[in-house]
């Protein structure tokens, strides 16, 4: 499949990715600023690049069009590349509000084409081992799932956009482990939480929440949780994962820490494992140190581009990716209001309703 590239900031991991997969064949990148890709263009001898988006939506050889720009241009973005009839990737979050949802949901539909969300974090090692275990039964039937994000994120504030009334850790970083409740409870009827903006996030010009913690409620009652720090430091990662999650079963008990490559269980034989993935390092980070992970993006993108060559679907879709949404647009509610709030209402709000968005 014949791909390009719009925003060259992560978009790096995703050049990578695509030079590297057989499966696909990059025929452009994009960046508005011309340093930038003059900086990609060397870095990987990878000369085919523009500063204007349109050259990507109008080049009729590009099959799949991938978006990694600031998280309040994802919508339109989206939209754009549908109306041009391209196949989409969008980096999480995938919109930043629901104001766009429906008319997405519609030119989908109209189009024809594949919406798949870059919830990268599914697509690593840990979190894909833990998933196949668990549809394997080794931790018997869920009961609650608790899944965290906490990083010294205080280098991200050097981005303009990250100081933008528009940016919210809520969507930027707590859509990793949202994300992860969802895979395993999908049907969240309804969410409470607190957050703050530390002194920290303060002093460095963030907006709005960089701490919060809440807990959910889906439809068959089981419970879960997700917590995200986002501009102070960690506790020691040989200690800790930064972003993890925790599923506790009937029979067993499982947890995939992501960026430590280290997956742990015990199963439903009382057995005690934990598994790392020291050979799949080169895979997983090319660049220096952790700073990126080009291996989850390969990962994805080969699953994203068998689904359009042997016509199945490739999840997050658009419905599950809206749906990710939604439920953080009722997270951002209850900070808002200090009350507990439906998904469904949310999803009402926005002239969207639960059947649209289910499988
Ligand atoms: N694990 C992950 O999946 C992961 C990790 C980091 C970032 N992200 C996501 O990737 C996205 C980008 O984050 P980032 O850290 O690379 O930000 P960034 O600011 O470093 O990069 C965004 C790039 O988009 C370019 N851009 C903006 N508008 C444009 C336009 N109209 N046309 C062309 N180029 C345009 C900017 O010039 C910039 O280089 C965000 O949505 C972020 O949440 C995902």
């Amino acid at each position: 499949m014949r791909i390009g590239i719009l925003g060259l900031g992560e978009g790096r991991s995703t050049m990578s990715a695509a030079l590297k997969s057989e499966k696909l064949e990059l025929k452009m990148v994009c960046d508005r600023n011309i340093e930038l890709c003059k900086h990609r263009a060397e870095e990987f001898n990878f000369h085919s690049y523009t500063t204007n988006y349109d050259d990507l939506l109008n080049d009729a050889e590009i099959e799949i069009i991938a978006i990694y720009t600031p998280d309040h241009l994802h919508a339109e973005h989206v939209k754009q590349a549908l109306l041009h009839g391209k196949h989409v990737v969008c980096t999480k979050p995938f919109i930043d509000d629901l104001s766009k949802a429906a008319e997405l949901l519609e030119l989908v539909e109209q189009s024809g084409k594949k919406v798949f969300v870059g919830q990268s974090s599914r697509f690593f090692e840990p979190m894909k081992k833990q998933r196949k275990d668990y549809e394997a039964g080794l931790i018997g039937d869920l009961i609650t799932v608790e899944a965290y994000y906490h990083a010294d994120h205080r280098w991200f504030l050097e981005k303009p956009w990250s100081l933008q009334q528009a940016f919210k850790w809520l969507y930027g970083g707590l859509s990793h482990p949202v994300d992860f409740i969802r895979w395993y409870l999908p049907d969240i009827e309804e969410v409470m939480g607190y957050g703050m903006l530390s002194s920290n996030g303060a002093k460095g010009g963030l907006k709005n929440p960089d701490t919060m913690h809440f807990i959910f409620k889906a439809k068959d009652g089981r419970i879960a949780r997700v917590s995200g720090c986002y501009t102070g430091p960690v506790q020691p990662v040989t200690r800790d994962s930064e972003m993890s999650c925790i599923l506790r079963g009937t029979e067993g008990c499982s947890q995939g820490d992501y960026m430590d490559l280290r997956y742990a269980i015990t199963d439903n034989t009382g057995e005690e494992r934990i598994i790392t993935w020291e050979h799949k390092l080169k895979h997983y980070f090319r660049f220096e140190g952790k700073s990126h992970h080009a291996g989850e993006y390969q990962n994805y993108l080969e699953y994203f581009a068998d689904s359009i060559t042997e016509g199945y679907t490739a999840y997050p879709d658009i419905k599950e990716g809206i749906g990710t949404i939604a439920l953080l647009q009722a997270m951002d509610r209850s900070l808002q209001s200090g009350k507990p709030v439906k998904v469904d209402d949310i999803l009402t709000e926005f002239n969207l309703t639960v059947n649209e968005l289910s499988a």
